[in-house]
């Protein structure tokens, strides 16, 4: 059985910042040629990676290295040497569309969780106050809000019908709620990303030889789940730590997985 090993590029200075998305060692070209990478971590897990790789794949010289366009999978993967190496647009980040650079701190802050609070508020005084005189009213006003809420929260958390809310972090709030859907204003959802990266699985099924894929987290999340038949649902929330290798081997029996941690 051919191996493909899947792992997330070195740790970026957006990473430790923790921004999303971006390019940010195009951002600092100058710093990086110097420094080779932004954080220290991500240029001596390449090194690591390349090692690691050099001495697993010694003997596969069919063997490539695809990267996703963006710097830090390219940069990973540059100390790796003696095998032919791939840029795919497919296998870059998912695209966080206006989120782009921002924390999730940044975003979170604005939240609308006083909406969300300002309308309990409503709903509970109604019912406090039927309740006190009107028991039959309340019962009625109490499941009227039900289905108001319920509604708010189905406008919310439905991309469909998401876009008619004028706010757009009450937009960002849905993404927690269905992160599987939920697309960035002018950006993607891992939805689309799992669409985008059809042509890679193809290839990558398609290949004899092993492979190693350098990309990031939403992207692996959902080429780990296809290879590792885990449910559509479970994607954006798999587990894909840094500095750390999957390999799969897919072999006749089925599919195996080891997984090995280069470093914290
Ligand atoms: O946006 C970049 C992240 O790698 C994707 O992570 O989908 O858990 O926010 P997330």
């Amino acid at each position: 059985p051919r191996p493909i090993l899947l792992t997330r590029h070195g740790e970026s200075r957006d990473n430790v910042r923790g921004r999303i998305g971006g390019d940010n060692v195009l951002r600092h070209l100058v710093e990086v040629i110097v420094t080779c990478y932004d954080s220290d971590k991500g240029e001596i897990y390449a090194k690591k990676l390349a090692n690691f790789v050099e001495k697993r794949l010694k003997s596969e010289r069919a063997a490539s290295i695809w990267t996703s366009t963006l710097q830090r999978t390219i940069l990973t993967a540059s100390p790796i040497v003696g095998f032919p190496k791939i840029q795919w647009r497919a296998l870059d980040e998912i695209n966080a569309g206006v989120c782009d650079g921002m924390t999730y701190e940044e975003i979170r802050k604005n939240m609308p969780e006083e909406y969300e609070l300002v309308l309990f508020l409503f709903f509970w005084l109604i019912r406090l106050n039927s309740s006190s005189f009107f028991i039959m009213a309340e019962v009625r006003l109490h499941s009227v809000s039900l289905v108001v809420y319920e509604l708010w929260s189905i406008t919310i958390t439905c991309p469909e019908v998401s876009h008619l809310f004028p706010c757009f972090f009450c937009k960002y709030r849905a993404r927690k709620k269905d992160k599987l859907r939920y697309r960035y204003p002018r950006g993607e959802s891992y939805l689309d990303v799992i669409q985008r990266l059809e042509p890679v699985i193809i290839e990558l099924e398609r290949q004899r030889a092993p492979v190693v894929v350098i990309s990031h987290q939403a992207v692996l999340r959902a080429l780990y789940a296809y290879f590792a038949d885990r449910p559509l649902k479970e994607i954006p929330h798999i587990e894909m730590p840094l500095h750390t290798i999957i390999e799969i081997q897919m072999g006749v029996t089925g599919v195996q997985e080891k997984r090995y941690k280069l470093m914290d």
